[in-house]
């Protein structure tokens, strides 16, 4: 899977309605305003310190620009570091953020002051590892390929202590799925705030675990598709286990709040004014901003599936939305 989506991203811009699939930021500047806001109001709240602001996995930018607009009216205006590894999304996004730095990594984020770092859908797209329980145990699932087909078989058996215990004696057939990247960079992300103070937004649909089900799932078009089909040629991304993130992020002294469904973030962030003012401003346009309103806020759209975390440094205040 990581290389696959590696080559897939490296290549193309997937966003939008001509694209693969289209994401929060892309679907209205409501979006990105609000996570702005949050950045804003925490960055006031915390007295104002110098700060940096990251952007894991941006796209193309859009979250960042509007979310930039928005800090300038509350006259925050940092210096913007973007974690990005295709080139791309690397061009569509100095398209619209001027003066950013770009990474490869969070290696090389500064590290003498606090970050406020956003990652809308980054960690869906990080690499995950699938344990599926057979007869004799758990196994770790390897990808097989024939010719020009891949299929998924199981591998060597991997020892009952990767496993939770609750799930050790799960029905064979139960798929247990793990990302070993994803925890390694909120630890490492954890650790820069214990250090350098700041915050960390994570938005990605999931769910809180360890839970089973298999959920790597490959979008092409706008239409679901097989996952061992066409390697690098459609967006690969699995549910992100929160709960797993939450702990991580507290192992390294970090505080967290949430997960809060998406939903219910954005309306405590204000959306129904934001939404009303747009729709007074454009009253042309009124009736497509309450429904992009709705794809983001409603519970059978987007509203419930994603979510946010927020993770700080011990002695920040809490994040608005959390609580
Ligand atoms: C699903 S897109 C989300 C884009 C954007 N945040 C949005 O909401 O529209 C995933 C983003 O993460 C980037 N990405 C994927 N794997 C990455 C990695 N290992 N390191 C840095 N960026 C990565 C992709 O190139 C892309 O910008």
């Amino acid at each position: 899977m990581a290389a696959a989506n590696a080559q897939y991203y490296a290549t193309r811009d997937p966003l939008g309605r001509a694209g693969d699939f289209v994401t929060a930021p892309e679907i209205s500047q409501m979006f990105g305003e609000l996570v702005g806001l949050w950045a804003a109001d925490l960055w006031d709240r915390a007295g104002r310190p110098d700060v940096d602001l990251v952007e894991l996995g941006p796209g193309r930018g859009t979250l960042a620009a509007d979310a930039l607009r928005a800090m300038a009216k509350a006259r925050l205006r940092p210096p913007v570091h973007l974690v990005e590894t295709s080139p791309a999304l690397r061009a569509a996004q100095a398209a619209r953020v001027a003066a950013a730095s770009w990474h490869d990594t969070v290696d090389t984020l500064p590290a003498d002051r606090p970050l406020l770092i956003v990652a809308n859908e980054f960690f869906d797209a990080l690499p995950i590892r699938q344990l599926i329980r057979a007869g004799d145990g758990w196994r770790e699932r390897l990808v097989a390929c024939q010719d020009t087909l891949f299929l998924p078989i199981a591998g060597p058996p991997v020892p009952d202590a990767v496993i939770p215990a609750p799930l050790r004696d799960a029905a064979p057939g139960a798929v247990l799925e793990v990302s070993p990247a994803a925890v390694a960079i909120v630890r490492a992300l954890a650790r820069r705030l214990v250090a350098q103070g700041g915050a960390l937004l994570v938005i990605d649909y999931g769910h809180e675990g360890p839970a089973l089900g298999d959920t790597l799932q490959a979008v092409r078009a706008h239409r679901y598709a097989n996952p061992y089909d066409l390697p690098g040629e459609q967006d690969l991304s699995a549910q992100v286990d929160f709960t797993t993130l939450a702990a991580a992020a507290q192992s390294e002294g970090a505080t967290v709040w949430g997960p809060v469904e998406q939903g219910e973030w954005l309306v405590r962030l204000g959306i129904d004014a934001r939404a009303a003012a747009l729709a007074r401003a454009r009253p042309d346009r009124a009736e497509s901003i309450a429904a992009d309103r709705m794809r983001l806020v409603n519970a059978d759209a987007m509203g419930r599936l994603f979510k946010m975390l927020a993770v700080a440094a011990p002695g920040w205040p809490a994040p608005a939305g959390s609580g």
